[in-house]
């Protein structure tokens, strides 16, 4: 026996980690804790610290994973054992109903099904050793999915360790990840606290903020820290037994094992025998589903035994034994308290529709979106209306009708402004386009905003030391009513202002000396011209080298160059036709801006990939994804994600998938290991 097996620290960790389990379960799955929440941590401080002490005793399932803190680099892909499908849909009694016929038809009789909800979250597949948590992989394509497992295991329902003994040597389930709705609210209203101190107007907070729970938590799941994935407060539910050793034969009988072993199953299970039954429970469910703390879409049936999924089969896509029953989006009415209008970054209007506040699908909502003018135009939409709302994918929901109906007697059309809300000027309309712009891009203080924060950006000048509270406060305090003007600023007015000290002025008077630095391409992105992105912005600065050049170009002298189309080339010219353009160009040339391209800095692409397309697939011991599609395109190759006849290398690290390396090898593309790409190329 070794000497350490005895060692009182191992025994004490083992004391604790029982201790802290037990203090868990009685938390999360009882309700009723029988000790504070800091006596807890004391106790899970003094097991992390042991386990720091001695890694070589930390057990796979310690109860420390909960709270997280360990990082994940990179999510690794890893093939599934099993192919982990996707669900047939029905949306309507016709269909559900061609299930049964189905069904009947290739069976010889009606089977019985298993209804259970529809969970709107992240599929994900769970591998037991031995009772013991070793994997949890998303569904990525189907085939190969994303190593998530420390993440999967700060959540505190799934079992890290399975109870009783009775388990078989390996097991995969597959079930849903998601996101309470109160964790989904709490965490929007931290968020929403956290923009408004920043500054942001509502609709800029609108747009910032976590869309809907399902996607909050596919994106919780992708955290690189663990840490922060415990506090997201994530859930889950596991809903099918894929492996096959020790499978009962019926769904719902395994259903009851995998509950027993500490699994958390979806509640609403019901067994059917007709397809009224079905129905039925279609209703029950329905009815229930605003008050039920997740999000589900629909119901899911599958058929109950066993034998029968097995003579059923599969279809490529899905089981032919399941099908997805779809709810309709959620709805409510409510009245329409006013419509206001905002003006975005761009000088967008965009009307928002004020409600009295309702409840929907579990949440209250007291705005909803109304996309423009014709919009509000052709629903008629007028203060005081009562009118639906439904929520689609976004959290803001939408207005989707109007009932005239119980319209107030004295009510008016609404009119929209045709001068900008924030400025006063017209209000201008691109022909084909239902958008409103302001016309005063200049000093519309919105726009002007937008326009600094996005020169300051990172991708653009870089000036660190300049954020959006700190524009906002120039704009206001200092006049500044243009880019140019920031290269004016004086430092001893900026000192003047409350809240700076000598070392915040001295860096944004280093980071503005800074950016007079910065590459021709990026000012020309910095610049804010519109449909100019920074890919745009580059192929336009290294075609024609200079600010002069380019503002002297013609529309046929643009459209010839790749990539760059008639919008584009229609925003350039009459960007630089512009004469308030014109002088703030001449401004920042004056202010020391980088106006042209240091051709020798440009690195020509040729190398022995030149003008192939490569396929990079799988995960490399020597590099990340990202370094190795760089070095590929070093080389001189264009890298793309899908292997197609265009193709002409595939490069197979680790664990490529097998669709892929299927595909590529009845297309006759080479493939190459990391080895062989090292040797050939890299040597
Ligand atoms: S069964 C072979 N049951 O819906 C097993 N899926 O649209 C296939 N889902 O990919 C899945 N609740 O992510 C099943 N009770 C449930 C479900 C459920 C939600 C998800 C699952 C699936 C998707 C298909």
């Amino acid at each position: 026996m070794n000497l350490f097996d005895c060692s009182p620290e191992r025994d004490e960790m083992e004391r604790l980690c029982a201790e802290i389990e037990a203090h868990n379960r009685r938390y999360y799955l009882e309700d009723a804790p029988l000790i504070s929440d800091q006596e807890f941590d004391v106790l899970l401080k003094r097991l992390q610290d042991l386990e720091a002490l001695h890694p070589e005793w930390k057990r796979a399932d310690s109860p420390t994973q909960r709270v997280g803190g360990g990082l994940t680099e990179r999510f690794q892909t890893l093939p599934h054992k099993r192919p982990m499908l996707s669900l047939d849909n029905t949306y309507d009694e016709v269909d559900l109903n061609a299930f049964f016929v189905r069904t009947e038809k290739a069976l010889g009789l009606l089977p019985q099904v298993v209804c259970e909800p529809k969970i709107d979250g992240v599929a994900i597949s769970l591998v037991y050793q031995n009772g013991i948590l070793v994997q949890a992989l998303t569904r990525g394509n189907g085939t190969e999915g994303d190593d998530v497992t420390l993440n999967v295991k700060t959540i505190q329902r799934v079992p890290l360790r399975l109870s009783g003994t009775d388990f078989p040597h390996e097991l995969e389930v597959r079930g849903e990840i998601y996101m309470p709705k109160d964790a989904f609210e709490r965490l929007n209203q931290s968020l929403e606290q956290h923009l408004i101190e920043k500054g942001l107007s509502a609709e800029e907070r609108s747009e910032q903020l976590y869309k809907n729970p399902r996607n909050t938590a596919s994106g919780s799941l992708k955290l690189q820290d663990s840490a922060e994935v415990a506090r997201r407060g994530l859930d889950a539910f596991i809903y099918y037994w894929a492996s096959e050793q020790g499978r009962k034969n019926s769904h719902w009988e395994n259903l009851e094992q995998l509950e027993a072993w500490g699994f958390p199953i979806p509640p609403l299970l019901k067994k059917a025998n007709t397809l009224e039954e079905v129905l039925a429970q279609a209703k029950t469910i329905e009815q229930r589903r605003s008050s039920l703390p997740f999000d589900i879409d629909g119901m899911v049936l599958k058929v109950n035994d066993l034998n029968q999924q097995q003579e059923l089969g599969f279809t490529a896509k899905s089981p032919r034994w399941a099908i997805a029953f779809k709810f309709e989006a959620e709805q409510a009415f409510t009245r329409l308290l006013s419509i206001e209008v905002q003006v975005g970054r761009t000088g967008a209007i965009t009307p928002v529709a004020n409600l009295s506040p309702v409840l929907l699908a579990g949440t209250t909502v007291k705005r909803a979106s109304i996309h423009n003018a014709d919009f509000i135009r052709e629903l008629d939409l007028r203060p005081g209306d009562l009118v639906r709302v439904e929520k689609g994918g976004d959290i803001i929901p939408k207005i989707t009708a109007n009932d005239y109906s119980s319209r107030p007697s004295h009510s008016l059309p609404f009119l929209f402004p045709d001068q900008c809300p924030e400025c006063g000027s017209e209000l201008r309309q691109n022909p084909g386009e239902a958008i409103r712009y302001c016309s005063n891009p200049f000093t519309c203080p919105p726009q002007l905003l937008g326009k600094l924060t996005h020169f300051v950006g990172r991708k653009a000048m870089d000036i660190q030391a300049l954020g959006e509270k700190t524009l906002d406060l120039f704009m206001n305090e200092l006049g500044v009513r243009r880019i140019s003007d920031l290269y004016q600023l004086n430092p001893t007015d900026v000192l003047a202002l409350e809240g700076f000290q000598e070392k915040s002025v001295s860096n944004i008077m280093q980071g503005l000396e800074q950016s007079k630095q910065v590459s021709f391409d990026r000012v020309l992105f910095a610049l804010g011209i519109r449909h100019v992105g920074e890919t745009v912005a580059k192929t336009l600065a290294r075609h024609f080298g200079s600010l002069d050049a380019l503002a002297q170009a013609s529309e046929m002298d643009l459209i010839q160059v790749e990539e760059i189309g008639a919008v584009i080339a229609q925003s350039l010219i009459s960007f630089f036709a512009d004469p308030l353009q014109q002088e703030e160009l001449q401004k920042l040339k004056e202010a020391g801006l980088q106006f042209s391209l240091d051709l020798s800095s440009i690195k020509v692409h040729k190398g022995p990939l030149s003008g192939m397309q490569v396929v990079v697939s799988g995960s490399f011991s020597r590099w990340s994804r990202e370094e190795i599609i760089r070095l590929v395109e070093e080389l001189g190759a264009k890298s793309s994600g899908s292997v197609g006849p265009k193709t002409n290398l595939v490069l197979a690290g680790e664990a490529m998938g097998p669709a892929k390396r299927a595909k590529a090898e009845s297309l006759g593309i080479p493939i190459l290991s990391e080895q062989e790409f090292t040797e050939k190329y890299l040597a």
